[in-house]
């Protein structure tokens, strides 16, 4: 199959690279550019493990063509700590709270949140819950998720956290 010329930016870097029309996006990540936090559990769209950002959105990744990516900005989880290596508010809050068991869903998980928390910098439980509810995790019942976010929120506007009675 005839391939395509791209150019994209991935995490702040200039992307040019030749792919066939029918590469999906998570494989032109992990295979072609070595990305391999965005990570592939369903193949059908249901569990968000491979969930990037691309041009301000949540994207599942395994459902986008590399090249509907063509001219685009991707952030994947390997774009969110600061260039310095310093983890961001929702990394630190996944490791504070305890928010990932085997990590699988993780790094979408963190990257839906990441794009949740632009959307709605203060969200309450119930939009937190929604506004991941894209994102499947097998393990950890979701409630220390949802604390990770909610820890982030706070750091991200200055605000103490105070965790909820449960
Ligand atoms: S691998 Fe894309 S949604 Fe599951
Ligand atoms: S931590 Fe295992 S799937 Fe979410």
């Amino acid at each position: 199959m005839a391939k395509q010329q791209i150019s994209l930016t991935v995490n702040g870097k200039a992307v040019e690279a030749l792919v066939e029309p029918r590469t999906l996006l998570i494989h032109f990540l992990r295979e072609e550019l070595s990305l391999t936090g965005p990570h592939i559990g369903c193949d059908t769209s249901h569990c968000g493990a491979c969930t990037v950002d691309l041009d301000g959105k949540s994207v599942k990744s395994c459902t986008v063509f590399a090249i509907q990516a063509n001219g685009g900005e991707v952030t994947t989880i390997e774009g969110i700590a600061a260039p310095d290596g310093a983890l961001h508010a929702l990394q630190e809050g996944f490791r504070e709270m305890h928010g990932l068991q085997c990590g699988f869903c993780t790094p979408g998980m963190i990257t839906r949140a990441y794009r949740l928390l632009q959307e709605n910098p203060r969200p309450t439980e119930a939009e937190i819950r929604m506004g991941i509810s894209g994102n499947l995790c097998r393990c950890t019942g979701y409630q220390n998720i949802v604390k990770a976010i909610q820890y982030a929120s706070a750091k991200l506007a200055g605000v103490p956290f105070e965790e909820a009675a449960e």
